[in-house]
């Protein structure tokens, strides 16, 4: 029987499956997520133009606040101007499938990302048209790499998308079109639509006998990690990674555990109570969907279905599962927006904020800390997801609009 541990607004358990890292499982996550997939990924969003880093900041004070030795925030706001890490992922995958079409098309192998801006391609690449379902920042990332890359793009979102998401979504240039139901129903609708006329679909997660391009997505969000790797000395104690279909959370694992190796940080999942797949799936043992309407402000993480490969990586690559409520991902997005002791302001969206949220639930909790193995001298890595990606939203928790904030 797992042991759930609840405290006021978060629970969570150990994962029983953490036990099954043999050969086998290595072999497994390795034949998704590689050094090879990172390696590209690296070298493509390298050249794009405007690639910078994004900073990882250090927290002394709220680690105290918290009864930890050190928090560091993998600050994503500024990822390419969208907004989120997401940028890396859904752009990244739309690069490699024109440059897959196009050496089939030619026989020569994938052209760099350089060739195809440069236009040489234009007219074939005008002629494809990529698609997918989002809650807001893949569809955006799908929607940014298609304009940037030249071919046409079609995204469908669901009924509780906001009207500031989809607003940055059609910046891009793509048709955005708002279907009834939930995300998991958006991606159903955006397979058939793909299916009937001919686009492809841009997915962040897999389903049968479709893994390939999430596979590049995933690749695309090794980057964010191999940049921690570098800005980091000596590996973190911990790291929470928020998850909705989990292919970041996936990615961030895969990327960690091939640099560090035994000394990678101890792995806690977060999700949203209403929409915790993980968590459902890590209790069950094996894929469960979770129902409803996946009602979370937390929109990012609003999905009610795992990415079966981001399972096969997770199920026995975290440590543990948890769940946070809503109230403390809004109380993190303010905690970061007025920090004391001379920790850095930080404009962390709903989802960003979903690791801070988890802790400052959980501070008081010494029963769940046991089950996260966090204590006194633990140096926790939170990933900083997203900025304000819907701006309005983030005004009226914080009071104050990014602008505002970061005068
Ligand atoms: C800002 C942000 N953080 C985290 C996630 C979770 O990523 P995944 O769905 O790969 O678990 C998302 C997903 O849309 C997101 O938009």
């Amino acid at each position: 029987m797992t042991n759930i541990v609840v405290a006021e607004g978060a629970s969570a358990f150990m994962n029983p499956r953490a036990a099954d890292r043999g050969a086998a499982y290595g072999a497994a996550r390795s034949a998704i997520l590689n050094a090879d997939g990172f390696d590209h990924a690296e070298a493509a969003i390298g050249d794009w133009p405007d690639y910078r880093e994004t900073p990882l900041l250090a927290l002394p004070a709220l680690a105290g606040r918290l009864g930890l030795g050190a928090l560091a925030y993998k600050d994503e706001s500024g990822r390419f101007g969208l907004g989120s890490f997401k940028a890396l992922g859904g752009a990244y995958a739309v690069y490699r499938l024109i440059a897959r079409a196009i050496a089939a098309r030619h026989g020569i192998s994938p052209p760099r990302p350089a060739e195809i801006l440069g236009g040489r391609y234009r007219n074939e690449v005008g002629g494809m048209t990529v698609t997918c379902a989002t809650d807001g920042n893949h569809g955006r990332s799908v929607a940014w790499g298609a304009q940037l890359f030249g071919c046409r793009c079609v995204i469908y979102i669901h009924a509780t998308v906001s009207e500031g998401r989809r607003a940055a979504i059609a910046r891009y240039g793509a048709d955005v079109v708002r279907v009834p139901g939930n995300y998991d129903d958006s991606v159903r609708h955006a397979a058939a639509e793909a299916e009937r006329n001919g686009w492809t679909v841009v997915s962040d997660t897999t389903y049968e006998s479709y893994r390939d391009i999430p596979i590049d997505v995933m690749h695309g969000y090794g980057v964010m990690a191999r940049e921690v790797l570098r800005q980091m000395p000596e590996p973190p104690t911990h790291v929470l990674v928020q998850a909705g279909v989990g292919a970041l959370a996936a990615s961030v694992c895969a990327a960690f555990w091939l640099a560090w190796g035994p000394a990678r940080p101890r792995f806690t999942v977060v999700e949203p109570v209403n929409a915790a797949c993980l968590y459902q799936s890590g209790l069950a043992g094996h894929p469960v969907a979770v129902p409803g309407d996946l009602d979370t402000v937390m929109a990012g993480l609003a999905c009610g279905e795992v990415s079966p490969v981001a399972w096969e990586i997770l199920s026995a690559g975290a440590d543990a599962f948890a769940t946070v409520d809503d109230a403390f991902a809004l109380e993190g997005m303010r905690v970061f927006a007025d920090p004391s002791g001379g920790d850095p302001a930080i404009v962390s969206g709903e989802t960003g904020a979903s690791g801070l949220a988890l802790l400052l639930a959980t501070a008081d909790s010494e029963p769940i800390r046991e089950v996260l193995g966090l204590d006194g001298g633990s140096r926790v890595l939170l990933i900083g997801s997203e900025g304000d990606t819907d701006p309005a939203i983030y005004r009226q928790v914080v009071g104050r609009s990014a602008d505002e904030l970061r005068q």
